[in-house]
C-alpha cells in the first residue's frame, strides 16, 4: 500500500471492544450517525470498522456472504460513505477467524474483490486459525513458519492491490516475530505490536508503557498498533482514560474508539475529541514518542513534532498523587521555551528551566514545548 494511505495514524471506531460478537449493521449505522452528530468525525474519527463476527457462509461458487446481522453490506457501506466516513472490515488468513467465523484461507482474491465491490476502505487481517496451519506446515522449522506467515499477509496485500481500490491494510498477529521489522514489506499500514487490550488500567498500561523502543519503526503509511481504545467502556477512572489517550497519542498510535458511542458521557467525548491532544497523534512528521526517564513510577516521555516542537508527557504510574518535575534540558530545550498544557489548554511557566506538575495517581499531564 502507498504511504498516502494512513499518512497519519488511522482514526475511527471499531466494533470489537464494546460490541464483540453482538455487533449488527444497525449498530454500525448508528455509530456513523453519532460520529457526525458529536463532532467526532470533524475531530478526525473517519473509519467505521466492523470487526469479527459479520461473516456468514460461502456459497457454491465460494463467494462469502455476510450473516443475517448484516443484511446488506453494500448498502451499509454506501450509507457510511454518504456521511463522509470510511468503512472497514475484518478477516483472517486462516479458515476460521478468532471468533470461529469464515476466514479468507484459499479465497483471498475472491474476498478482496468482494470487499472492493462493497466499497470497503480498511481491512484488519487477523492471524487466528492460520497459526495452526503454520504450526503444522512448518513442523518446528521456525524460519519456515515465519516465511509462510509473511507470505500469507503478502498474498492478501497483493489481492487488495489488484482490486485497484485503496484499502488500508491492518496486520493483526499480536506482535510476534518482530512484525515491525517486516510489516511494511507485506504492505502493512499498521500492525499490532501486542496481544489484546482490555478495559483495565493494568492491561492498558502494561501494553502502552512497553512500546518505547519501537519508535524507529513507525512513520507515515506504516504504524505500530498497540491495539484499540477502551476510553468510555467503564473499567477505568477518568484519570486512567486520560492516561490511555495521552499514551496513545504519544505513541502515534491508531486512535480507534472502542466504546458504545450511543451511551457516551460528555467526559468520554471530551477525552476522545480534545483537538490539541489529537494533534499530537496526527502530527504530520509522523514520529512515535519514547520514554526519556523513569524514576520509580514517575515517567517522562517525549515525541518530536513538526516545526521543532515536542510533546512531553508526565506519567504517574504510582498509587498516590505526586509532583513530577520536567527539566527542559532533559528534552533538549532551554529556559526560554514555551509550555502549553494540552488537556487544560493553558500556558504554564518554566522560566527557571523546569516545570513541576502535581500528577494524580495513574494520571498524566501532556505538554507541548516549543521555542
Ligand atoms: C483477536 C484480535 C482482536 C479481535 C478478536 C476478534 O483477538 O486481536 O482485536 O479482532 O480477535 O475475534
Amino acid at each position: 500500500q502507498s504511504a498516502s494511505l494512513a499518512a497519519t495514524p488511522p482514526m475511527g471506531w471499531n466494533s470489537w471492544n464494546h460490541f464483540a460478537d453482538k455487533v449488527t449493521g444497525a449498530d454500525v449505522r448508528a455509530t456513523a450517525d453519532i460520529l457526525v452528530s458529536t463532532g467526532m468525525k470533524n475531530a478526525g474519527y473517519i473509519y467505521v470498522n466492523i470487526d469479527d463476527t459479520w461473516q456468514g457462509e460461502r456459497d457454491a461458487q465460494g463467494m462469502l456472504h455476510a450473516n443475517s446481522k448484516f443484511p446488506d453490506m453494500k448498502a451499509l457501506a454506501d450509507y457510511v460513505h454518504s456521511k463522509g466516513l470510511k468503512i472497514g472490515i475484518y478477516s483472517s488468513p486462516g479458515p476460521k477467524t478468532c471468533a470461529g467465523y469464515a476466514g479468507s484461507y484459499q479465497h483471498e482474491e475472491q474476498d478482496a474483490q468482494l470487499y472492493a465491490s462493497w466499497g470497503i476502505d480498511y481491512l484488519k487481517y487477523d492471524l487466528c486459525s492460520f497459526g495452526d496451519i503454520l504450526k503444522k506446515e512448518a513442523n518446528g522449522d521456525r524460519q519456515k513458519y515465519f516465511d509462510l506467515e509473511k507470505a500469507a499477509y503478502d498474498k492478501m496485500h497483493k489481492a487488495l492491490l489488484a482490486t485497484g481500490r485503496p484499502i488500508v491494510f491492518s496486520l493483526c498477529q499480536y506482535g510476534f516475530q518482530n512484525v515491525w521489522e517486516w510489516g511494511p514489506s507485506v504492505g502493512g499500514n499498521l500492525w499490532r505490536t501486542t496481544g489484546d487490550i482490555n478495559d483495565t488500567y493494568d492491561r492498558m498500561s502494561v501494553i502502552g508503557f512497553a512500546q518505547s523502543g519501537l519508535e524507529k519503526y513507525a512513520g507515515p503509511g506504516h504504524w505500530n498498533d498497540p491495539d484499540m481504545l477502551e476510553v468510555g467502556n467503564g473499567g477505568m477512572t477518568a484519570d486512567e482514560y486520560r492516561t490511555h489517550m495521552t499514551l496513545w497519542v504519544m505513541l502515534a498510535a491508531p486512535l480507534l474508539a472502542g466504546n458504545d458511542l450511543s451511551k457516551m458521557t460528555p467526559e468520554t467525548l471530551a477525552t476522545l475529541t480534545n483537538r490539541q491532544v489529537i494533534a499530537v497523534d496526527q502530527d504530520k512528521l509522523g514520529k512515535q514518542g519514547h520514554r526519556v526517564s523513569a524514576v520509580g513510577p514517575l515517567e517522562i516521555w517525549e515525541k518530536p513534532l513538526s516545526g521543532g516542537a515536542k510533546a512531553v508527557a508526565l506519567f504517574n504510574r504510582g498509587e498516590s498523587a505526586s509532583p513530577i518535575t520536567l527539566s527542559l534540558k532533559d528534552v533538549a530545550f532551554s529556559s526560554g521555551a514555551k509550555l502549553h498544557d494540552l488537556w487544560s489548554d493553558q500556558d504554564v511557566s518554566a522560566s527557571s528551566g523546569s516545570y513541576t506538575a502535581l500528577v494524580p495517581s495513574h494520571g498524566a499531564v501532556l505538554l507541548k514545548v516549543s521555542k
